[in-house]
């Protein structure tokens, strides 16, 4: 059997607090200015980490979790601002790959390539994806009964979906409508904006560590994405993202050995 250590991250604690609820005994660790949780959810060895906002610190708290946690794998959970058609406050975007929609070495290299690698997208494990994407169907279907009539009335969570497809990350919270429209038009494919997971990705590419990201739509990305995220983050993303990544380890324990 190989033993499997798998990294759980967040950018923000309110993203992580309800994983961190499973792990009730296990000591925080400060490290380079980050609070890890080396533990277990069920029958995994996880660490939980809360990374701060922005790429470096995720690239930071990623590398640490492979050097110093030993980590084996690793998945990103929290918060996203929709860009895709018809991905709407509540859904769930589950990515295949990401790309830094900042990175811009052109002439050298063509936009968004990251200079040296070749290659402007990094893809994640295809089959934590494809399980991860299951995760949050059955999770979304418990999401009524768990956050309340009232929430789901607020937030419009009656018939959250499921997407999978590309995510771009960036340092920058993209929250005007010209803005997301623009990124719209340079990157049609993409689903979701946030500012961490490209990082992590190249990350776990040079590395050779699978990546598995999943995030709830927040907001939109546009003139009222700063009220939205906030409101979203403070009642639901804890939720949300602590009820897929829990069914998801759920799975992972049950396979643990076939692997
Ligand atoms: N994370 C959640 N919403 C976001 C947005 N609008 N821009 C960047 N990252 C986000």
């Amino acid at each position: 059997m190989s033993p499997r250590r798998i990294g759980l991250m967040s950018a923000l604690p309110q993203e992580l607090a309800a994983v961190l609820a499973h792990m009730p005994h296990e000591q925080r660790q400060r490290l380079a200015g980050r609070d890890y949780w080396p533990g277990h959810v069920g029958d995994t060895e996880v660490v939980a980490v809360v990374t701060g906002i922005g790429k470096v610190a995720a690239a930071t708290t990623a590398t640490l979790l492979i050097e110093r946690y030993g980590v084996t794998g690793m998945v990103f959970t929290g918060v996203a601002g929709g860009l895709g058609d018809g991905v709407a406050v509540g859904d769930v975007v589950v990515a295949n790959g990401l790309l830094q929609h900042d990175m811009d070495a052109s002439p050298l290299c063509p936009r968004h390539e990251v200079p040296g690698y070749g290659q402007s997208v990094f893809a994640t494990e295809a089959a934590w994806t494809a399980q991860l994407e299951q995760a949050a169907r059955r999770a979304q279907a418990r999401w009524a009964s768990q956050l309340g009539p009232a929430t789901v009335a607020t937030y419009g969570l009656q018939h959250p979906k499921t997407h999978t497809g590309l995510v771009i990350s960036g340092d920058r919270f993209v929250a005007t409508a010209p803005e997301s429209q623009a990124l719209r038009q340079r990157l049609p494919q993409a689903l979701a904006v946030e500012m961490e997971g490209a990082a992590v990705a190249q990350v776990c590419h040079d590395f050779g560590v699978p990546l598995a990201v999943v995030r709830t739509i927040s907001d939109r990305a546009d003139d009222s994405a700063h009220v939205d995220f906030n409101q979203f983050v403070a009642d639901v993303a804890s939720a949300t993202s602590a009820s897929m990544v829990l069914d998801w380890l759920t799975q992972l324990g049950a396979t643990q050995g076939q692997k």
